[in-house]
């Protein structure tokens, strides 16, 4: 496959079953209790930031979760926000879900509630400017997405788009530590593997330098620190490997793609043999090809109240 070739849309389609097998059932399980008992007499109101293509929209329905609900997901990128309005009509359709759509806007009359889903292509940033103090949602959601903003700057905006007692669940937090095997050679595996989560701690925001790698652990103390209530936490890792009939569903595309992120991301690096580092990546999507491939990436799941 091209560089070129790569879509990010299928990637996060495949990437549902991993996550789906990852996600921690324990900080699952709270978070049912607690919404139970939240929903008690009212309708709720959840915003999910970095929604992608919805994934996590048809789970928590799929999954009982919430019932009758008005999710507003929103997402930087307009491909994603399109390919979400469609994958959300076609499984709608799948579980005979009744379905009105108006312009922004879907309603599927779900099994056990009305679910109103507001799809917005909108940056975190843009949206905060106009919705940071409102105190208007019950339940925030971001899901492997935190790692990729600067957490302490942003964490307590974010705590601001809740109401009183809303509640949290932030999961999928990248925590420093991916696994290749087999090894190809144990030192250029290291070298690569440090040089790329380096460049996790090289973002940039509004010229600003930022990242952390350990994205997953911190968050017990940026949450502390801007005033948010953990109720239950735990780990929630990736871990993808061929059974007897492969990968999957589309699991071997998802390890494709993932070589192809490192590939991008170090691909000109200063420190790194250009030929060598081309061969390990042919090597480990020939790995991927031959169904040998196992991949476990570290992270961690939290759910609580905010502040
Ligand atoms: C790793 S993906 C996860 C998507 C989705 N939550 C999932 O797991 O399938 C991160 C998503 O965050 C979105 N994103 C990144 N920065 C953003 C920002 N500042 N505001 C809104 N969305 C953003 C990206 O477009 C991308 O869809």
């Amino acid at each position: 496959m091209t560089p070129e070739e790569y879509s990010f849309t299928r990637y996060l389609a495949a990437k549902k079953s991993v996550d789906d097998r990852a996600l921690n059932r324990q900080v699952l399980q709270v978070m049912g209790d607690s919404l139970g008992e939240f929903l008690y007499d009212r309708h709720l109101k959840v915003l999910e930031i970095g929604a992608g293509i919805g994934t996590m929209i048809e789970r928590m329905v799929d999954w009982d979760l919430i019932a009758d609900v008005e999710y507003t997901a929103i997402d930087a990128e307009v491909e994603n926000i399109d390919f979400a309005r469609q994958r959300l009509l076609k499984w709608a359709a799948q579980n005979d879900f009744h379905i009105v759509q108006k312009g922004s806007e879907l309603k599927f009359s779900a099994k056990r509630g009305e679910v109103l889903v507001k799809l917005l292509a909108v940056d975190l940033f843009d949206f905060l400017k106009r919705y940071e103090e409102s105190n208007s949602w019950d339940l925030l959601i971001a899901h492997a997405f935190l790692d990729l903003v600067d957490v302490p700057d942003t964490l307590p905006r974010i705590f601001g788009l809740a109401c009183e007692g809303g509640l949290f669940y932030f999961s999928i937090n990248y925590d420093g530590l991916t696994i290749l095997q087999p090894a190809i050679d144990n030192m250029f595996d290291q070298q690569v593997l440090e040089l790329y989560h380096l460049t996790m701690e090289q973002r940039i925001h509004n010229g600003n330098r930022f990242g952390d790698r350990n994205t997953g652990r911190d968050l017990f103390q940026h949450i502390r620190q801007a005033g948010g209530h953990i109720q239950s936490s735990g780990s929630s890792d990736w871990v993808v490997h061929p059974g007897s009939n492969g990968y999957p569903g589309d699991e071997s595309y998802f390890l494709h793609f993932i070589i192809h992120t490192i590939h991008r991301a170090l691909e000109n690096h200063p420190d790194l043999d250009h030929q060598r580092f081309s061969d390990w990546i042919r090597q480990r999507h020939d790995q991927v090809d031959r169904q040998e491939l196992v991949y476990i990436a570290h992270q961690l799941d939290y759910f609580g109240i905010c502040p």
